[in-house]
């Protein structure tokens, strides 16, 4: 009887024991081989970033996650990668129009989202940056957004046990420099793929669309794949889509960068993916809603020399129409991305 007890109680701990190590190794955070595999979807061109370079691996992707989540890379600690894209809303920012960074600054322009980076030419709005690996320059030194500078936080990063630790893990030796800190972010970036919307699973015939969604694919084939080309919806083009300028912003897009004359007010054309979540809109946020999108392109173009030539053949949309391209619109969110664990901030308790 006795030794009984002793062998119950002995399982019992051995259970508490083994629940505790489940707690501290968390599989939600686990990063495997497979994890940080590419895998190019189906009908997806060739990416432009190229990851020879970069060579994928689970630890240097830990870190590239610790840092996309750490206020380490602001001047005061206060703001992370992170705070400005937000996971669940494909990474740009839910319901701010302009982008808010440091000592409450806020910004000039609309958080984008982040997802399918690799087949990008360039980045930003007016495409002012064309590399992966050295657009995190612009935010960390931005006196908006981190107003930090590369080798004071490389010095936090050598002053901090924590990243000692992965830094070592990941390139298997105890330097620290921004070149591996850019890797290790864009590694983390790069991987956030979308392709798994309820329209990339009907293209492949494993699921069907509505009458509604049919019409909405036709029309968006119709009047809007010329500049949001399928399968990424865009063409990597800047155009002007019959926006007015905002006269308090004075946001002068791509020819701000080039000061060459046709550059002025366009932007670069926007990927659609998971559009539901991403709102407001356009690169100033100027609408909150993908009917006020919608509404802008059948009813408010404004077509002053600026405006690109294939807008007009969108023209007026009938409420059935417009209905049909909104429920197409809704096709584009990719749940398995907004919840893809892997982009989890690695900090959050279980
Ligand atoms: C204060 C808010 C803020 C912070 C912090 C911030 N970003 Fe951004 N991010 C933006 C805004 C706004 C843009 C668009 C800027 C533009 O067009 O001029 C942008 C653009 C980008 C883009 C280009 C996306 C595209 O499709 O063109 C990438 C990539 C990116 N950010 C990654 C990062 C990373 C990595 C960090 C952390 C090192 C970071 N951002 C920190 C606001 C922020
Ligand atoms: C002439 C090229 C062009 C055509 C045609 C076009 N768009 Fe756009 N679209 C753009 C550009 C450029 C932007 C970004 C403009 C900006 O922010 O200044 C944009 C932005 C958007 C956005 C906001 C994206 C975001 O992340 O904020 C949505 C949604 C959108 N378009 C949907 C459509 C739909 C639906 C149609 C067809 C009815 C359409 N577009 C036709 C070029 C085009």
């Amino acid at each position: 009887m006795k030794n009984r007890i002793i062998y119950t109680l002995f399982i019992l701990i051995s259970i508490a024991v083994l629940c505790n190590s489940f707690v501290i190794e968390n599989p939600y955070f686990k990063i495997t081989k497979k994890d940080v595999k590419l895998k190019i979807p189906k009908g997806f061109p060739k990416p432009i970033y190229n990851f020879k370079k970069n060579k994928l691996k689970p630890d240097i992707f830990i870190l590239g996650r610790k840092l996309f989540y750490d206020n380490i890379l602001s001047k005061d600690n206060t703001i992370s990668c992170s705070s400005c894209h937000q996971r669940i809303a494909a990474f740009a920012h839910i319901d701010h129009k302009l982008s808010h960074g440091i000592y409450a600054k806020i910004g000039t322009r609309n958080v984008p989202a982040l997802q399918n980076l690799i087949w990008k030419d360039a980045y930003m709005w007016d495409g002012g940056i064309n590399s992966l690996e050295l657009q995190p320059i612009n935010p960390i030194t931005s006196p908006i957004e981190m107003d930090e500078n590369l080798v004071n936080v490389i010095l936090k990063l050598k002053a901090n046990k924590e990243y000692v630790r992965l830094f070592k893990k990941a390139y298997k030796d105890t330097l620290i420099n921004s070149e591996r800190l850019l890797k290790a972010l864009a590694q983390f970036t790069g991987l956030m793929i979308t392709s798994n919307s309820k329209y990339d699973k009907y293209m492949r015939k494993q699921d069907t669309f509505s009458l509604a969604e049919k019409n909405g694919l036709k029309l968006f084939r119709a009047k809007c794949e010329h500049c949001h080309k399928e399968p990424l919806f865009t063409d990597n083009s800047y155009r002007n889509n019959g926006l007015k300028m905002d006269t308090a912003l004075k946001d002068f897009g791509r020819g701000r960068l080039t000061e060459i004359n046709k550059d002025y007010q366009i932007f670069k054309v926007p990927g659609l993916r998971n559009i539901e979540m991403t709102y407001p809109y356009m690169h100033d946020g100027r609408f909150r809603k993908l009917k006020d999108v919608i509404n802008h392109y059948s009813n408010s173009i404004n077509y002053d020399e600026k405006a690109d030539s294939s807008l007009f053949r969108i023209g007026n949309l009938n409420e059935q129409e417009k209905k049909d391209i909104h429920s197409f619109l809704l096709t584009l969110t990719d749940k398995e991305f907004l919840y893809d664990r892997r982009f989890a901030d690695p900090n959050m308790l279980q």
